[in-house]
């Protein structure tokens, strides 16, 4: 097991840019099986997540090479549909391989999900969409069998929540089914709308993705297509934070800061600054953060859950009390008991967190306790004073590429050992 060692209190500067979208490339990959042709996939983080991704595609047989960030699938031959147990474990979001398996083979098997660090992560709003296209679902023995022989047929589905990846797994589903499929209070991220570009590249009929209610208009067979995966706009937001925590100034290519909208508005709030050029985005940051208020996290385009440790790291140190909400997870605070270890002030009441900003935070040992959580840590680190040692590094890997390399770039005091 690694750990990453920070000395902090060491300004940042320069440039650095930003890799390709973890919560793109997965669903895009995962698509790539609905297609049954070859897909190139370019611009693929190399992290975790998509290795496990491409150890799914490989035991289905559709794995066809991975170069640098550049992923080849072709399930022309899939006849394959069924997942195994201790691939699904290392990767929940897995689960939007249903959908994609129905569509081409007209069935799929694997285990439900399951809880992860930042919460129960049901699987109700997927199964009710599937069920309503046509699809028999049933359980046996911790699996979900859902079968659809004759293929699935174009609904209206009203999701009860925005849910990104049941969203995603409608997509999908609805990609190759009879007829027409209208998804109302749809999630609007931009990795869906990444994804309804993909699959329209590949010869699909999909409009309004990126807005609450998308059209897809079922098609009997998809072609080959080459697709290049948006940047990670919460990669690109860990990095501003950064430069927030450190009162630095920075230059971050390959961010849409279309994409951050409600972040950058918090940023400003806290006392940074900005330029933005086509996809570059140039923060200076104040000698001290200010409060930002009450953070509320919501569905996009509110402020993104996956910035919420983010920002907590920023209101750790800024001057006075900024309050967050977590309204999408039910446990997504496990980074607040590792922050107040390195000095800062956050008292937890149900799903609110009150910060109360101090002056500096200290260099501690400390373990990273899911992905943002972990990001939380690094960029508390690089605003404390003395060293820092984070643990349980491979939870920050599954969402940053080489992330020491990428700070020490940029003037940071970090080593991984
Ligand atoms: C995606 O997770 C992202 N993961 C998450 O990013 C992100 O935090 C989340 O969307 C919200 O933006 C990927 O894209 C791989 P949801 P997902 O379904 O699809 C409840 C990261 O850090 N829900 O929108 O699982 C659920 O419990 C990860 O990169 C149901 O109740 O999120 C949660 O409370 C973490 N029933 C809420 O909806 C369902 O059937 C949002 O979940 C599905 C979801």
């Amino acid at each position: 097991m690694s750990c990453l060692i920070i000395n902090g209190k060491k300004k940042l500067g320069g440039e650095i840019s930003v890799h390709g979208a973890k919560n793109s490339a997965l669903p895009i990959l995962a698509a790539s099986v609905a297609v049954g042709e070859e897909c190139v996939i370019s611009n693929c983080p190399q992290l975790s997540d998509i290795r496990a991704t491409i150890n799914i595609l490989d035991g289905l047989g559709c794995f066809k090479s991975a170069d640098g960030t550049t992923v080849t699938v072709n399930s022309r031959d899939l006849t394959a549909n069924e997942i195994p147990d201790y691939l699904m474990r290392e990767l929940r979001s897995s689960f939007i391989f249903m959908g994609a398996l129905v569509s081409k083979t007209g069935r799929a098997v694997m285990c439900a999900p399951g809880g992860c660090e930042i919460g129960v992560r049901p699987v109700d709003i997927h199964l009710l969409a599937l069920r309503q296209m046509g699809a028999d679902i049933r359980e046996d023995s911790g699996k979900i069998i859902c079968e659809a022989p004759k293929g699935l047929t174009g609904a209206e589905i009203n999701l009860s929540f925005p849910s990104v990846g049941a969203t995603e797994n409608v997509i999908l589903a609805a990609v190759r089914a009879k007829g027409i499929t209208y998804i109302k209070n749809a999630a609007a991220e931009p990795e869906i709308k990444d994804l309804a570009d993909f699959l329209n590249a590949c010869g699909a009929d999909i409009k309004g993705a990126g807005g609450s209610t998308i059209v897809i208009n079922g098609k009997d067979k998809l072609h080959s297509a080459e697709f290049t995966v948006m940047p990670d706009r919460i990669v690109a937001v860990s990095y501003l934070a950064a430069a927030a925590v450190t009162g630095s100034q920075l230059l971050v290519k390959n961010a849409h800061a279309e994409h951050i909208g409600t972040v950058i508005s918090t940023f400003e709030q806290s006392g940074c600054r900005f330029d933005f050029d086509n996809n570059r985005i140039y923060i200076k940051a104040p000698e001290r953060l200010h409060k930002m208020g009450t953070i509320r996290t919501m569905p996009y385009p509110g402020f993104p859950t996956d910035c919420q440790a983010i920002i907590m790291a920023m209101a750790a140190v800024a001057k006075g009390t900024t309050i967050v909400n977590e309204n999408i997870f039910e446990s997504r605070f496990r980074h607040v008991g590792e922050l107040n270890r390195m000095g800062a002030d956050v008292t937890v009441t149900g799903r609110s967190a009150i910060v109360n900003g101090v002056r500096s935070l200290y260099g501690s040992c400390v373990k990273a306790t899911d992905l943002r959580g972990g990001m939380a840590l690094v960029l508390a680190s690089l605003s404390a004073e003395g060293e820092s040692i984070i643990e349980n590094t491979e939870f920050i890997d599954r969402g940053y590429e080489k992330i020491e390399r990428d700070l020490s770039l940029i003037g940071a005091d970090i080593r991984r050992e």
